[in-house]
């Protein structure tokens, strides 16, 4: 999606959007925020902030921070609600990273690189290990290929794949990732994962009621912690 494409939906972000750090319900988000050593003024950059819901909740932990989202009406949201303390960067990833520099003691990308072509997503893990300080750590959230498989199977919808792990949602194709594929692009990119696990969100975002029987199998996300080596 264009940045126009997610203007669109800036004043309706937390209805259209699967904003994790608000959404998931085992407070995951946080302990994988604890897991990580920082120095005494640590630096904290968030790759596609959307409305800042990352850095409301934990930025206080952060001496300098940076948020990096392209889409305007989005990130002035962000800005209303985080305050003029964080450096704002209205701009694409790949162009903030070169702006920022290697500084961050964590980047967090959540749920922002899921972009259909291998080249597109290619730019923003680059982006992600450029902005990364060495020994600093990655925090990244995926949609999970496995958890759409398994909507599939309960919902009985039609699934609408395609080779790769696209999986089609409101009309635009949207890269999904297995958990032994997002070990391996990070790997790829110089991280080393010391942490994965499933970041559950409730059935309501998949357009379905939580049942009884759902409650204790609900859908996820990918969420990772890795060390830049
Ligand atoms: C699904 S939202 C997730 C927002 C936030 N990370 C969260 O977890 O709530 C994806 C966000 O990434 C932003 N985004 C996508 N591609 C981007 C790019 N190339 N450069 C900057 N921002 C981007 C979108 O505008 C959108 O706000």
């Amino acid at each position: 999606m264009k940045s126009a494409d997610w203007d669109r939906l800036a004043r309706d972000f937390e209805a259209e959007t699967c904003d994790i750090t608000r959404e998931e319900s085992a407070d995951t988000v946080a302990r994988f925020v604890a897991a990580v050593p920082l120095p005494a003024k640590p630096v904290l950059v968030d790759l596609g902030c959307g409305i800042g819901s990352f850095i409301a909740r934990f930025g206080m932990r952060f001496h300098a921070i940076y948020g990096v989202e392209f889409a305007p009406r989005i990130i002035a949201r962000a800005r209303a609600r985080c305050g003029d303390e964080v450096n704002w960067l209205a701009s694409d990833i790949p162009w903030a990273a070169k702006t920022i520099g290697r500084v961050a003691h964590l980047t967090v990308c959540m749920n922002v690189i899921t972009q259909a072509t291998a080249a597109a997503r290619g730019r923003l893990w680059r982006s992600l290990a450029d902005v990364t300080k060495m020994r600093g750590h990655a925090l990244v959230v995926v949609p999970s290929l496995e958890s759409e498989e398994m909507v599939v199977a309960l919902s009985r919808q039609e699934p609408e794949w395609r080779k790769g792990g696209l999986v089609r949602r409101d009309g635009v194709w949207q890269k999904h990732f297995r958990r032994e594929e997002l070990a391996d692009v990070l790997a790829s990119h110089g991280f080393r994962v010391t942490r994965i696990a499933k970041a559950h969100y409730p059935w309501s975002i998949e357009g379905l009621r939580e049942t009884k029987g759902r409650r204790a199998n609900r859908p996820w996300d990918w969420i990772a912690l890795a060390r830049k080596t």
